[in-house]
């Protein structure tokens, strides 16, 4: 079967999957779908983030990418249009405006994550952070460059960018950060490097962690990380989102994996 056909079909397991608000017995879980899955905010400067995607969109520049990841299904190709990157890499703005919710509900002042790419979504998780930092690592220079522009043009500086492998600059980031209030992992998607990521950052996570892994169906050995994560002694309640998988480490709660729609 084809990888679109694949994916056409997981989406639709998940569809069935789902439940409804009214099917979920968890108050946690209830609040997070009321507050964060269900629950629209718009503030100002999500027009300004909009706005640098558009012109990224737009842009018919190209850059050589330096990729330490797994990889694009789209181009393998070193050079590559900014455009088409936009498009295809970054997270659509109904996620990144759910990351948005997800750090403000959580009220997540020390924000990680593993995938800068032009800085979209730091943009999204640093706005949410306002009186916090957000801690970006990138591993292509071409690519982090046009997001340390983005940053300088809206004033943010609640950022602090870190260019390098995530492999070789993590453990600097977190004995930097200290403690880790949000881990957004939106790069790498693979199995062995996902789980060794989660691993490396859970002694720097609390009760209150939030752990959100992007693209947990993309391929079976994503399908596997997930399914390895879920598992983890440590981890209580999940939540799967398809493109998202949110994960929670509350001591308080019982160990249950929800499949919801947003
Ligand atoms: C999907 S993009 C991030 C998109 C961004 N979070 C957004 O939605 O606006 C993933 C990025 O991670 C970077 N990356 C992947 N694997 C890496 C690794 N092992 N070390 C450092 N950077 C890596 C890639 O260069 C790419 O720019």
């Amino acid at each position: 079967m084809g990888e679109h056909l694949k994916r056409i079909g997981s989406y639709l397991e998940h569809l069935v999957k789902a439940r409804t608000r009214h099917g979920v017995h968890s108050p946690f879980v209830y609040d997070l779908i009321t507050h964060v899955l269900r629950h629209g905010v718009d503030v100002p400067q999500f027009e300004e983030i909009e706005a640098l995607r558009e012109d990224l969109l737009e842009s018919d520049q190209t850059i050589t990418v330096n990729d330490l990841g797994a990889g694009s299904r789209v181009s393998q190709r070193p050079i590559r249009v900014v455009s088409g990157i936009a498009r295809t890499a970054l997270k659509p703005a109904a996620q990144a405006r759910l990351l948005y919710r997800t750090a403000r509900y959580f009220q997540a002042t020390r924000v990680l994550e593993l995938g800068t790419s032009f800085g979209i979504t730091t943009l999204y998780l640093a706005t949410a952070a306002e009186d916090g930092t957000v801690h970006t690592i990138e591993g292509c220079p071409q690519t982090q460059r046009i997001a340390q522009h983005h940053f300088d043009h809206l004033g943010s500086e609640n950022i602090h960018a870190v260019l390098g492998s995530f492999k070789s600059k993590l453990p600097e980031v977190l004995k930097h950060m200290g403690r880790v209030d949000l881990a957004f992992i939106d790069g790498h998607h693979a199995q062995e490097p996902t789980l060794a990521y989660f691993e490396t950052i859970l002694p720097f996570a609390h009760n209150g962690t939030v752990f959100v892994f992007d693209d947990i169906h993309w391929s079976r050995g994503m399908e596997q990380a997930w399914a390895a994560i879920k598992d983890h002694p440590l981890v209580t309640v999940t939540v799967d989102l398809y493109d998202l998988g949110l994960v929670f480490l509350r001591a308080e709660q019982a160990k249950e994996h929800f499949t919801l729609r947003y």
